[in-house]
């Protein structure tokens, strides 16, 4: 095999040569089924027989597993270890870790990844919807996806729980009595808001975990915000972002959330009631009350803007441009676009070794002729030498 760029990404063993096979077979039907989705105890039967993809008529049965044998041909070659020392990103940036890492083996379905919502979801576009397309998804529906697709990735589980509204609060109040719920079941939980998802699915929570530096301590880590005005709380601290939350099962945990969804009763925190419906609600209640309830050295891990929050299209917001995980409150329409970045920066190389490694099948060097009118005439050896001078005349770089 020739040295190409990408080895260290397609590390494949030569008994891997039928996945190469197999997955070239499954390019179209990746792009088609990314979007399927076994359908949930929650979700109504009338959503249950839905076939994919429509533009093709062509159904799959129910107990069809070539998505789980996309994800694992695609992902599972190429995961990065959940102990490596370091991690190298897509602009050669390193990141090492800071000592021995505490997390040697997968934790897989200790690890909750968790959507919540209390709208129906159903319009054009959206996830509940049967019939969705990827021209005109809504953002949101490509977030939670994307969160799907990385917890099939890892071993994860995954879980949207349709949340019940609060009479009297802001919809994304509800985030903080599920998040509680879900910490009774799993052992680690990570929310994500919609316009939020990790850029490097094939690089595991546990890696993240152990660079951020969770200990048996830790409640709950969260990144900061931008520095600009409105992310100020009442005491001149930056606040944290409610929008991704990795959370940690303790009965601590659950005493800090009890307190947080029962902020605005001003039973313990004067003047909560407030952040029922004024922005930015339950992130404001976090921000002036409960970290400074909950502020033991290990408690709230606080992360890094530039690793867990913003974009690259934000990067002049404080330079938060979302090294690991993205946060799209710059343009949500850029969500999609990310989740077709999750797919394609693996597939490109596995796509572009294949073309190249069966060059000799494809590439057909006719440069040793040279044209007159319809004719291909071959060249003697001092034409070519003349020719090889000549190159690049009449053309431009990618011209059209
Ligand atoms: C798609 O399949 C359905 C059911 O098999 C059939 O009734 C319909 O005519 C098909 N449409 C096209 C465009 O082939
Ligand atoms: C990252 O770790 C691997 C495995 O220990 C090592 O081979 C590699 O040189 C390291 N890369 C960098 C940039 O430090
Ligand atoms: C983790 O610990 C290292 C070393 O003490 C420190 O430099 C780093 O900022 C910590 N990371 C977080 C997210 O707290």
């Amino acid at each position: 095999m020739a040295d190409y760029s990408y080895q260290a990404l397609a590390n494949m063993g030569p008994q891997a040569r039928w996945r190469r096979v197999l997955l070239i077979t499954l390019i179209p039907m990746v792009f088609a089924l990314i979007y399927y989705s076994y359908p949930s105890s929650y979700i109504p039967s009338s959503l249950k027989s839905t076939t994919y993809p429509h533009t093709q008529n062509v159904s799959f049965s129910d107990d069809d597993t070539s998505m789980s044998t996309i994800i694992k041909a695609l992902y599972g070659p190429i995961l990065h270890p959940v102990d490596a020392g370091n991690f190298t990103d897509e602009d050669g940036d390193v990141y090492r870790l800071h000592g021995e890492p505490k997390f040697k083996q997968k934790l897989g379905k200790k690890v909750l990844i968790l959507d919540i919502d209390s709208r129906p979801l159903t319009g054009e576009g959206q996830l509940m919807n049967p019939d969705l397309k990827w021209k005109g998804m809504r953002p949101l529906s490509a977030g939670m996806l994307s969160h799907f697709m990385f917890a099939k990735i890892h071993g994860y589980d995954y879980k949207f729980i349709r949340a019940p509204d609060y009479a009297d609060r802001w919809g994304t109040w509800v985030k903080v009595p599920m998040m509680k719920e879900a910490l009774k079941t799993h052992e680690y939980i990570v929310f994500m808001d919609s316009d939020v998802m990790f850029h490097y699915p094939h690089l595991p929570l546990e890696w993240l975990l152990n660079y951020w530096n969770m200990t048996d301590d830790t409640l709950a880590m969260m990144s900061i915000d931008p520095n600009e005005p409105q992310n100020y709380d009442e005491k001149g601290n930056r606040y944290l972002n409610t929008g991704f939350v990795i959370a940690r099962q303790s009965k601590r945990t659950q005493e800090m959330y009890k307190a947080w969804a029962e902020c605005p009763s001003e039973t313990k925190y004067q003047g909560c009631a407030r952040w029922k419906l004024d922005w930015a609600h339950e992130q404001a209640a976090f921000g002036n009350y409960l970290r400074y309830d909950y502020d033991r050295p290990d408690d709230i891990r606080v992360l890094p803007c530039v690793e867990a929050n913003g974009a690259p299209e934000a990067a002049n917001r404080g330079g938060c441009k979302g090294v690991f995980v993205r946060h799209f409150w710059v343009d949500k329409g850029l969500v999609a676009k990310n989740l077709a970045d999750g797919v394609m920066q693996y597939l490109l190389p596995r796509l572009h070794q294949m073309y190249l490694g069966h060059a000799n099948e494809h590439i057909v060097d006719a440069k040793g002729f040279r044209l007159e009118g319809a004719d291909l005439i071959e060249l003697t050896e001092e034409e070519k030498e003349t020719a090889r001078k000549n190159q690049g005349k009449n053309q431009k770089d990618e011209g059209f």
